[in-house]
């Protein structure tokens, strides 16, 4: 199916004298011999570059040359279908904006490329093309996050090592896993993640139990997680539980409930942060929003997680607002490689500043991940970069160390 691929990148430093004119020309003789067609913008520093072709061709091509050395921070904008070319029959043309001026490339680009049949003014291609001619060149990223200058080195975190015993009837055990502010090295929370007594997921442990006992079993199994903080030593640090909002809309003294296993376990209200997902928040939302008053007036946290893989999206935070949001692994995942989940995210970050949401990004497994968002100014994060979750304890935790 015909292609159309958008990217943009950087100019190596290192290669400041790249011979340009070279690169087009292979690149166009390839091109050709591919079937490939597009053009390439370079502004002194960064490139923006389409591609247009058969789908296999072109995800060989773009892998090639993402690879490539002379340039770098290779981000994929834009990837769709059309019925026809916008750049027919050039295998390769470079615009050089430090050779002409915007409106004159701009001129050029319509004319070499079939843009009227495009109705330029409403084409995406056309509009990537005209803001990466026309807008301020930003600089060059900040190097303090440079992934390439991090190394991870791992510490002992300041709890008890793990305590496999459990209680003779209990129905479950729980795994932690930190959530962590890198740069100052401290520990904002420690998640608490059900587990079946064989270590299986949550998925496992609830398929067990029978529908009508989810939500009881749901919130008595909190009682555990509170245990596990108590004896690991938690300190003054905070613990994160996962509670389905069925657990407080239909459990008769649901909060009560928590609140005399917090005190059993000698933990504060404040130092509990409860966690629902998007998705469940959304059915029952009346009932749901009682429930939580209680919860807020008895002093714990409310965090939304998966945020942005359900369906209510940013309208959900209009009818209400929790203290944190944890921004779903599917939209951070290959951050640094998306134009699009780059653009969500900035507009998330944007959106929860002015309110006030303590944003975490979880499932961060690369240092690239976290050098992107770190730069983009979320500060809290889990995942495995940092620690994996462990059984009845606190894994070591890897903090980012700059080299330089
Ligand atoms: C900004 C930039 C754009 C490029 N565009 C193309 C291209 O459109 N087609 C192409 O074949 N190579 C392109 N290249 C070069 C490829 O990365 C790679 O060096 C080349 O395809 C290798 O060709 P070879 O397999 O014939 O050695 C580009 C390189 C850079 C830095």
């Amino acid at each position: 199916m015909l292609t159309t691929l958008i990217y943009r990148s950087q100019l190596t430093p290192s290669d400041d004298v790249l011979p340009l004119d070279t690169l087009v020309e292979t690149a166009k003789r390839n091109n050709t011999a591919l079937g490939v067609t597009g053009m390439l913008l370079f502004d002194g520093a960064h490139f923006l570059q389409v591609l247009e072709g058969e789908e296999e061709t072109l995800d060989a091509l773009f892998s090639k040359i993402s690879r490539d050395v002379r340039h770098q921070h290779v981000v994929e904008m834009m990837r769709d279908y059309a019925p026809r070319r916008r750049f027919e029959n050039v295998g390769m043309v470079l615009f050089d904006l430090r050779l002409e001026l915007p409106q004159t490339i701009l001129d050029s680009v319509l004319r070499h490329g079939k843009l009227e049949s495009y109705l330029a003014a409403e084409d995406r291609v056309f509009k990537f093309i005209e803001t990466f001619a026309t807008s301020e060149r930003k600089a060059r990223p900040d190097e303090r996050f440079d992934a390439t200058r991090w190394v991870l080195e791992p510490k002992t975190p300041p709890f008890r090592p793990p305590l496999p015993n459990i209680l003779p009837d209990q129905m479950c055990q729980f795994a932690l896993q930190p959530i962590v502010e890198p740069l100052g090295r401290t520990i904002s929370s420690l998640e608490a993640l059900v587990r079946s007594n064989n270590g299986g997921s949550p998925e496992h442990f609830f398929s067990a139990i029978p529908d009508d006992q989810i939500y009881e079993v749901d919130l008595q199994t909190k009682a555990y997680a509170f245990a596990l903080a108590e004896k690991i030593g938690i300190g003054s640090h905070k613990i994160a539980i996962n509670l389905l909002p069925g657990s407080l809309v239909f459990i008769p003294g649901a909060v009560d409930f928590l609140l005399e296993k917090v005190h059993e376990h000698n933990l504060s209200p404040e130092q509990v942060i409860v966690e629902v997902t998007e998705n469940e928040m959304i059915s029952g939302f009346g009932e749901f929003n009682s429930a939580l008053k209680k919860l807020r007036a008895a002093g714990m946290g409310l965090a939304i997680d998966d945020f942005g893989s359900g369906y209510a999206g940013l309208s959900l935070l209009a009818k209400f607002q929790p203290d944190k949001i944890k921004i779903d692994r599917e939209i951070v995942s290959n951050i640094h490689l998306s134009g699009p989940k780059q653009a969500i995210v900035n507009s998330i970050i944007k959106c929860c500043s002015d309110m006030e949401i303590t944003l975490v990004a979880e499932g961060i497994e690369r240092v690239e991940e976290w050098c992107w968002l770190e730069s983009a100014g979320i500060r809290r994060f889990q995942g495995f970069l940092f620690a994996r979750p462990l059984l009845n304890g606190v894994n070591d935790i890897h903090w980012p160390t700059f080299t330089v």
